[in-house]
């Protein structure tokens, strides 16, 4: 397109004019600045070449089909998701209201993530009314217009002096934490080779595509695969990203030896302790904090919404890193940050937990009970040294059929954990007990699931071993430290 720009009696020259002249001088359709200032009283007029004839095809008339097709495409693969309308209630948790299609009805939850019912506690119910009375609701803006409030200030404290690092800074979500986290980390470090888990999650994968750097991938928690790859990379920068407690399996990293191996080759670490923070460590730091290996990370990313009850991502490190991301990502940089009351409750929640092991105890406690449980009532549970406890169904339409089951008949929420979150085969039901569950409750529980699996004919674990011996971690779980 050629442009032919002229002034209205301005003396000045129009900037881009005086670029498009001095660059395109050759060009006989540009004017040069001196006829332009000559020319001031005409008006700015825009000149464009014909446009070229463009065929185009004629616009489908049902746009909605294309979308009913890819969702009957996840039908007909059993893959299509249908959520269940719950109604937490504040103060019974983990009580909540189904609005079934009969109307509303009590369940029991036992799949949330809201891990330890931080989410209800009274001192960060008050932390989130008591701000967003004084604050309003919003942030704002982003961060960089006005949405830096003191509450996120104090949260971004609290949270590096958890982690013992120089500083921390909040995301949204731990979802955006990972992505553009690692994504910016990773650009900034000149021809940076990133080595990854093969079972990181999708918010890792996806911070690890938008780098757009080389990376690598070793076997899940394989450190032979990760050494022969580091060794591989030669001198070149690298930076090793894993998670510290795997959500669907349950299982852990062998991070101190991880550790070892990025100290050895010279490589940065990225951990995510999303389903560590608050119930690991004698502060509730996580896996790494409990291992006494924190300070040997360089990047420790977590959220604020599953263990600590609230909202948002973060990550901590140190203070040029940091400042480096806040600076420089996009995730962070062009969204609204948390509301002020987001951001106070999750401060209350994180200084609670610092200081009480009473949730974590309780946690432990009430998820050896469910094993104990689920071991002699011989159901197929995935040995795990976590607070995560699946039990195997193996097919999606009857790990479905098992979770409607568990609701309709039994009043118990578990929702049906399939493909692509696991492998297909390997679908399952992903129980997770926290303090507020009762012996009462792990009682019903058990009684549920075995009146499931008998009703439905799903196979038992058929291990005739005493309880004992089966809570040993098994196979892929023994790199727990
Ligand atoms: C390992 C892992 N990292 C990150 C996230 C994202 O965290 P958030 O739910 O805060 O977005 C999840 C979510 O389940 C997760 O499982």
């Amino acid at each position: 397109m050629v442009l032919e720009r002229q002034c209205h009696g301005n003396t000045q020259l129009p900037r881009c004019w005086a670029k498009l002249t001095e660059t395109d001088g050759a060009d006989s359709r540009c004017e040069t600045a001196a006829a332009l200032l000559a020319r001031r009283s005409a008006p700015l007029r825009v000149v464009k070449p014909a446009p070229e004839p463009i065929w185009k095809a004629p616009a489908p008339k049902n746009y909605t089909g294309y979308f009913d097709a890819a969702v009957a495409r996840l039908k007909a693969e059993r893959r299509y998701r249908s959520f269940v309308d719950l109604e937490r209630m504040a103060g019974s948790f983990p009580s909540a209201i189904w609005h079934s299609p009969q109307g509303p009805r009590e369940v029991t939850v036992w799949c949330s993530n809201d891990y330890l019912g931080m989410g209800q506690h009274p001192a960060v119910v008050e932390a989130m009314t008591r701000a967003a009375a004084r604050h309003g609701t919003g942030a704002g803006g982003t961060r960089n217009i006005s949405g830096t409030s003191h509450p996120i200030v104090e949260l971004e404290a609290e949270l590096a002096d958890l982690h013992g690092e120089e500083a921390a800074l909040v995301f949204t979500s731990g979802y955006v934490s990972n992505q553009t986290g690692i994504s910016t980390l990773a650009k900034l470090i000149p021809n940076c080779l990133i080595l990854s888990d093969a079972l990181n999650h999708n918010s890792m994968i996806e911070g690890v595509r938008q780098s757009g750097c080389d990376k690598v991938v070793f076997s899940h928690n394989d450190l032979a695969h990760l050494e022969e790859l580091l060794q591989a990379a030669g001198e070149r920068p690298k930076l090793i990203v894993f998670e510290s407690v795997y959500s669907m399996d349950g299982d852990v990293a062998p991070i101190r030896q991880i550790c070892d191996l990025a100290e050895r080759y010279g490589a940065m670490t990225y951990i995510d302790e999303v389903h560590a923070v608050g119930m690991y460590g004698p502060r509730g730091a996580g896996l790494a904090e409990r291992l006494g290996v924190m300070h040997r990370i360089d990047v420790i990313e977590g959220t604020l919404g599953k263990a600590f009850g609230v909202m948002g991502g973060y990550i901590a490190g140190a203070a040029s890193v940091i400042d480096a991301v806040r600076s420089y990502a996009p995730g962070f940089i062009f969204s609204t940050a948390l509301p002020p009351s987001v951001a106070a409750a999750a401060t209350a929640s994180v200084r609670h937990l610092k200081t009480s092991p009473a949730e974590r105890q309780g946690q432990q406690c009430q998820v050896a009970q469910v094993k104990d449980a689920l071991i002699r009532a011989d159901l197929p549970m995935l040995a795990t040294p976590t607070h995560i406890v699946p039990v195997m169904v193996g097919d999606a339409e009857a790990c479905k059929a098992a979770s409607d089951r568990l609701l309709e008949k039994h009043g118990i929420y578990i929702q049906p954990i399939n493909y692509p979150t696991v492998p297909r085969g390997t679908e399952r039901l992903r129980i997770t007990p926290g303090p507020l569950h009762t012996g009462a409750h792990i009682e019903a529980l058990t009684q549920a699931l075995v009146e499931t699996w008998k009703a439905l004919d799903l196979p038992f674990s058929g291990l005739a071993l005493e309880p004992q011996e089966r809570m040993q971690p098994a196979g892929k779980m023994r790199h727990s430290q």
